[in-house]
């Protein structure tokens, strides 16, 4: 979210957060805060929270509150739904439906402006449509399809565009480096119609129940692991979370833990890239959690078995390590 902030021209000044994933309001002095106009406040996990006492902040200082629902599109966050509680509310479609890109801003409270965006174009439309049972036929959902399919394939094939090496192989280490691989130009232009036609015909109650589904077998599973426990000790029948957060005990033990899951290809991952120049609080929990707190997934396309064997493998890896 770093990178919209700049694009805007507009300074980011960072915030602290607790032990719930809230701001630490606390820690703003006056001088900060008279500063500000925005505040980003995201339902980590997609385990959302209450908002009331951060809008109230908001409200008595003028701070426009944009609700961060980047890791959480469905379900009630405390006495509200998700989104209603910011001035704005943005989220990220890619993170639960299956479509390669799109955001979406929304307000309860505010008329939206026309954004201006522009249509991509024609090779980007049929693109993105080739993608998508590309993308079926890998995760093989298409299997019946094979050959019906296949002049598609090969028309793609004849339309490459230059690998882009993936944001991980970057390694971006100043500002510059990390707004080019952010892609801020996409910020330009509208979602394709294949992304907007599959978030308007997925079954959402479906995703919603098969990720609840999932979280809840993976804190059965992960029960007793050695030095680890999930990073909430809460339900999930409100929500449709994100990601199964794990917290491992020991920094040190946590960075050797999630190597080896990696290593054997586990679907978990980290927030292990920094903001070139973020400053580091002791008091941030979210610094902690850089490292120590692992990201399960319980994505809706992943089944009953698929769970099992990765709680299994992470209980093994956690035993030797
Ligand atoms: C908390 C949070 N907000 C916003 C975003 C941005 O979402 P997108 O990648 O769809 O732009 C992310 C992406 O991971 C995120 O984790």
């Amino acid at each position: 979210m770093v990178a919209p902030v700049l694009q805007a021209g507009l300074t980011p000044d960072f915030f602290p957060i607790g032990p719930d994933g809230l701001p630490q309001l606390e820690s703003i002095d006056a001088g900060r805060s008279a500063r500000a106009r925005v505040m980003f406040v995201a339902h980590y996990f997609g385990l959302p929270r209450g908002l009331q006492v951060v809008q109230a902040w908001c409200r008595e200082r003028g701070v426009t509150l944009v609700e961060d629902c980047a890791h959480s599109y469905f379900g009630q966050a405390g006495e509200r739904p998700v989104g209603q509680w910011g001035d704005y509310a943005t989220a990220s479609l890619s993170k639960f439906f299956p479509v390669a890109e799109a955001g979406m801003l929304a307000s309860a409270r505010h008329a939206l402006l026309p954004l201006g965006l522009r249509a991509p174009g024609a090779r980007a439309q049929i693109k993105a449509v080739v993608d998508v049972f590309e993308f079926s036929r890998l995760h093989r959902h298409l299997a019946g399809l094979r050959h019906l399919l296949a002049p598609m394939f090969w028309l793609k094939s004849q339309m490459r565009v230059p690998v882009v090496p993936a944001t991980s192989d970057l390694c971006p280490t100043d500002t510059l480096a990390m707004m080019e691989s952010c892609d801020m130009g996409r910020a330009l232009l509208q979602p394709t119609l294949a992304a907007v036609a599959l978030h308007r015909i997925l079954p959402m109650h479906r995703i919603a129940v098969r990720r609840q589904a999932n979280y809840r077998a993976l804190a059965a599973g992960l029960v007793g692991a050695a030095g680890a426990r999930a990073l909430f000790d809460r339900d999930v029948d409100q929500c449709a979370p994100y990601v199964f957060p794990l917290w491992v005990d020991g920094p040190q033990r946590a960075d050797a833990v999630y190597a080896r899951m990696r290593a054997d290809r586990l679907p978990v991952f980290r927030w292990d890239r920094m903001w070139p120049g973020t400053p580091v609080d002791k008091g941030d929990v979210g610094t902690t959690w850089t490292r120590q707190v692992l990201q399960l997934l319980c994505h809706q396309s992943l089944s009953a078995a698929d769970i099992r064997a990765v709680a299994d493998a992470t209980l093994q890896i956690l035993r030797t390590h």
